[in-house]
Formats: structure tokens, C-alpha cells, sequence
């Protein structure tokens, strides 16, 4: 028998990135997304403006970087997916792996809903503003059909359904191939909106007013840090934004070569991230504080609360602006898109990868499936209650979802595996060391505010409810989803995983 025969029966493992670029855009594509341009504006605005800056910036220096080289040294150790990670790392946490797959579906589910919006706004902009004189009413009724409460379900938005079925259609398309199609999809995804977002943030700074915007964004409320609430959004929006107790950057980092730095690399992913963000701010806030002045108002009365903000007051700024408005709009919305996409696809790589290597699936059917259902999931968001659901969820998976699957993965990786493994292993393969604070941080700081908030927060919500909406509806949305994600993760991690076989001849015939 020649060598290559043998080369042709070896497993190949699945595709890994073919260069260190690749792997870095890849992790900056899923990073950078709607959570910096449409998320963070927002809950920025609902947690004190830029009070919310302070606890924000602490998330990011005590849980960000800390848990991305966590992630990624994980990952990149263990050469899985996130359960398969877990129950390597510790015989009994592969939940945990599970619970991060499975709040990443359901996020998964609503971001491509959101991305539908886009579409939507993309072919308003270019249909010369087709929104019309007053957006945010475009935005509810014509778009959403948004019904008077959650309890009323109401029709589908058929504008809805077709922007939900081409997300779909591009989200397959980047991922079919794994590291290998997604490591070109990114070469265009990434740069391009960051390029866009240049541009209107000077588009942004040069309008009149902006001062009053920025001012509102960057002039803190120190009230606001007293809140638990506010601490447990800023580290709810960190782990969103950063990706992070989702699952993606374990699998992200799964696909590098053995040898492969990275500490250097998380610290590059992060800092993008969340400069991204604080860019995203300052065009967002500076453009509503034009439009403020155009209005007479003041900026906090311009605002709209929730998901609806940059959708529904974003267009009325277009509509008043002094030259080539269809441009702007265009552009703006387009870079959402491209923002969204890499996310989105990277939260599908990383559950499809868990249930490959559990099940020794074949690659693109499995693709195929989890996607058709993910799309089916969407319709519900897609109906005139869809907003007021896709808020609940939203809050919830994030606060109660990733805070708690970031805490077991502090303490599984922290306390049962042992953090100083880990830290051994990520200073050995990178250029810059990590010291024992790091132990430090993952062991107890991070845990420790991560109880506290949650705590006092679970307190808050169990006894004010969530939002304004009726408690059964925070009862459905949010406690049974979340409770739902746990037993469910429960039940996978007891299916015994089968040979890998399968999944690996997959990813080896990718590559002819
Ligand atoms: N980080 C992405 C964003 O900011 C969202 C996301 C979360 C993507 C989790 C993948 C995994 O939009």
C-alpha cells in the first residue's frame, strides 16, 4: 500500500485557517457586529449614558481579555469545539459547552432577524429614502406590524420573511466550507464596515449639534454606577460583543495551527472590538445630536429606548441631511449587514462544529438543517409581536443566559481544571506572558462581581418584572427559554459522543 493511500485514509481533522491573518479577521468578524453599532448605543443609553463607559471598560479589562485568552487557550489545547473542550477539560462540564451552544442558537435565531431589518433598510435607502417623513412609524407599522403587546401575535411581515430567507442563504453560503470558505468571506466582511464606519462617523462629526450628542455620551452619570443593573449590562454586553461563553472562540481557535500565539492575539481581537464600540458611540450619539438641534429637543428626548434605536431614529437623520442622504443610508445600512454576517455565521460554525464531532455528522447537511430551523425559529420575530419577544430574549439570554455560562466557565476551567494549566500552556505558545494575576482574575474577581450582580439583579427582576411587559410574558421569554437551555444541555451532554470519523473525511474532502 503507497503513502498515498494512507494520506487518503488518515482523518484530517477539520479545515484549519490557512494563515494567522485569517484566524485574526475570523475572530474580529465575529466580535465586531450589531452588538457594537445597534447594541451598544443602546444599552448604553439605558444604563446612564456614559456613566455606563466606567463599568464597561472595567468589564473589559477584569472579564474581556481575561476570557478570551481564556477561550482561546482552550480551544487551541483541546482542538474542540466548546462541549467537547468542557468535558475534556472536566469529565463532568460538558453542559457548559452546551449551555454557551445553545444560547448562541437562540441569539443566532434573532440576529438574523435583525440583519433582516437591514435588508429591509438597505432597499429603503437606495428606493430613495422609502421610509418616508416619520421612520420610527415606518419602522413599527409598515415594517414590524408591530402589535399592541406580546400577547397579540399578529401577521408575518412578508419584507420580513424574504430579508430573513436571504440572511439565511448568506449565512450558509460564507460557512459551507468551514475555516476554509470563512477565512475568504472575512477578507471583504471585515475591513469593508469598519472603512463605512469611518466615514459616518465623520459624516456624524461634522453635523451641527453633535457636540450636544457627544456630550450626553461621554458626560457621566455617576448615579448610575450604584446600580447592579448597570454592572451586569456592562458585563453582559461585554461577553456579547467579545463573543465571549458562546462557544465561537473556543472553536475559532480549535481551527489554528499547533503552533500559534495567543495572548498576543486576544489582546489585538479585544481591543478591535471595543474600539469599535467607542467609535460606533461617538457616530450614533453625534449624529442624534444633530438631530436633536434639528428638532429642538434635547438629546435624551430624541432617543428611542430598546432594539428599535438605531432603526427607527437613524432614518429620520438621513432624511435631514444636507447632501446625498440615499448615500449615507445606503452605506450605513450596508454596514450593518457586513457587520452582522461574520458574527452570525461564526455563532452557526460553532454549533454546527459541537454537533458534528458529537454525532460524526456529515458537514453540509448538517449545515443545511441547523439553518432551516434557526431560519424557521426566525418567523416568530418576524410577526407583529416579534419586537416585544426579541427584547425579553434578548435581555434575559444576556443577562441571565451568558453571565451564568460565563461564571461556570470561570469556575470549571478556573477551579476543576486549574487555571494556571492553562495560563502555562497560553505563555508557552505566545510572545507576551500573562502573569498570576490572571489566575487571579479568572479564579475570583470575575466570579465574584459576576455573583454579586446577578444576584441582585435576579432579586430586581423577579420582584419588578422586566420592561413593562406582563409578567407571563417575562415568564415564557425569559425564565422558561433560560430554563429550557439548561435542560437541554443537561440532556446533550448525556449523549454519548460518537467517533470522529465521519466529521473528519467531511472536512477532508473540502479539500479537493
Ligand atoms: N459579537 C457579536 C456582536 O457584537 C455578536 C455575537 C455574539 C457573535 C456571540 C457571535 C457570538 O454583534
Amino acid at each position: 500500500m503507497g503513502d498515498e493511500k494512507i494520506e487518503l485514509l488518515k482523518p484530517k481533522g477539520p479545515a484549519k485557517w490557512n494563515k494567522r491573518s485569517a484566524f485574526i479577521l475570523a475572530a474580529i468578524g465575529s466580535a465586531v457586529g450589531l452588538g457594537n453599532v445597534w447594541r451598544f448605543p443602546f444599552v448604553c443609553y439605558e444604563n446612564g449614558g456614559g456613566a455606563f463607559l466606567i463599568p464597561y471598560l472595567v468589564a473589559i479589562v477584569t472579564a474581556g481579555i481575561p476570557l478570551m485568552i481564556l477561550e482561546f487557550s482552550l480551544g487551541h489545547k483541546m482542538a474542540s469545539g466548546a462541549p467537547i473542550s468542557f468535558g475534556k477539560a472536566h469529565r463532568k462540564s460538558e453542559w457548559v459547552g452546551w449551555v454557551m451552544v445553545i444560547v448562541g442558537f437562540i441569539i443566532t435565531v434573532y440576529y438574523a432577524v435583525i440583519m433582516s431589518w437591514c435588508f429591509n433598510y438597505v432597499f429603503q435607502a437606495v428606493n430613495s429614502l422609502g421610509w418616508g417623513d416619520s421612520p420610527g412609524e415606518f419602522f413599527n407599522q409598515t415594517l414590524l406590524q408591530i402589535t399592541d403587546g406580546p400577547g397579540s401575535i399578529g401577521g408575518l411581515s412578508w419584507p420580513l420573511v424574504i430579508g430573513l430567507v436571504l440572511t439565511w442563504g448568506a449565512i450558509y453560503f460564507a460557512i459551507r466550507k468551514g475555516a476554509r470558505s470563512v477565512g475568504k468571506v472575512v477578507l471583504l466582511t471585515v475591513p469593508l464596515p469598519w472603512l463605512l464606519l469611518v466615514v459616518m462617523s465623520i459624516r456624524g462629526a461634522t453635523l451641527e449639534g453633535s457636540a450636544a450628542g457627544l456630550n450626553y455620551f461621554l458626560n457621566p452619570d455617576w448615579s448610575a454606577l450604584l446600580d447592579p443593573g448597570v454592572w451586569l449590562s456592562a458585563y453582559g454586553q461585554v461577553f456579547f460583543s467579545f463573543s465571549l461563553a458562546f462557544g465561537v472562540m473556543i472553536t475559532y481557535a480549535s481551527y489554528l495551527p499547533r503552533k500559534a500565539d495567543i495572548n498576543n492575539n486576544a489582546v489585538i481581537i479585544s481591543l478591535s472590538d471595543a474600539a469599535t464600540s467607542f467609535l460606533a458611540g461617538l457616530t450614533v450619539f453625534a449624529t442624534l445630536g444633530f438631530l436633536a438641534q434639528s428638532g429642538h429637543q434635547s438629546v435624551g428626548e430624541v432617543m428611542t429606548a430598546g432594539p428599535g434605536l438605531v432603526f427607527a431614529v437613524y432614518p429620520t437623520i438621513f432624511n435631514q441631511m444636507p447632501f446625498w442622504p440615499g448615500f449615507f443610508a445606503a452605506i450605513f445600512f450596508i454596514m450593518l449587514l457586513l457587520l452582522g454576517i461574520d458574527s452570525a455565521f461564526s455563532l452557526v460554525e460553532a454549533k454546527a462544529e459541537a454537533w458534528i464531532t458529537k454525532l460524526g455528522l456529515r458537514r453540509k447537511p448538517t449545515l443545511l438543517v441547523i439553518c432551516t430551523i434557526a431560519m424557521l425559529m426566525g418567523l416568530f420575530f418576524a410577526t407583529g409581536s416579534g419586537l416585544y419577544w426579541l427584547d425579553i430574549v434578548d435581555n434575559f439570554l444576556n443577562k441571565f443566559g451568558l453571565i451564568l455560562g460565563g461564571l461556570f466557565e470561570c469556575i470549571v476551567l478556573g477551579w476543576l481544571y486549574g487555571s494556571k494549566k492553562l495560563r502555562e500552556y497560553a505563555n508557552k505558545q505566545s510572545e507576551i506572558r500573562i502573569g498570576r494575576w490572571w489566575d487571579f482574575l479568572i479564579k475570583y474577581f470575575t466570579p465574584l462581581i459576576l455573583i454579586v450582580t446577578f444576584g441582585l439583579d435576579l432579586y430586581r427582576t423577579i420582584s419588578e418584572g422586566y420592561g413593562g411587559y406582563p409578567d407571563w410574558a417575562v415568564f415564557v421569554g425569559g425564565w422558561c427559554v433560560v430554563a429550557l437551555i439548561f435542560i437541554l444541555s443537561f440532556l446533550f451532554s448525556r449523549i454519548r459522543t460518537r467517533k470522529r470519523e465521519a466529521a473528519d473525511l467531511e472536512g477532508g474532502e473540502a479539500d479537493a
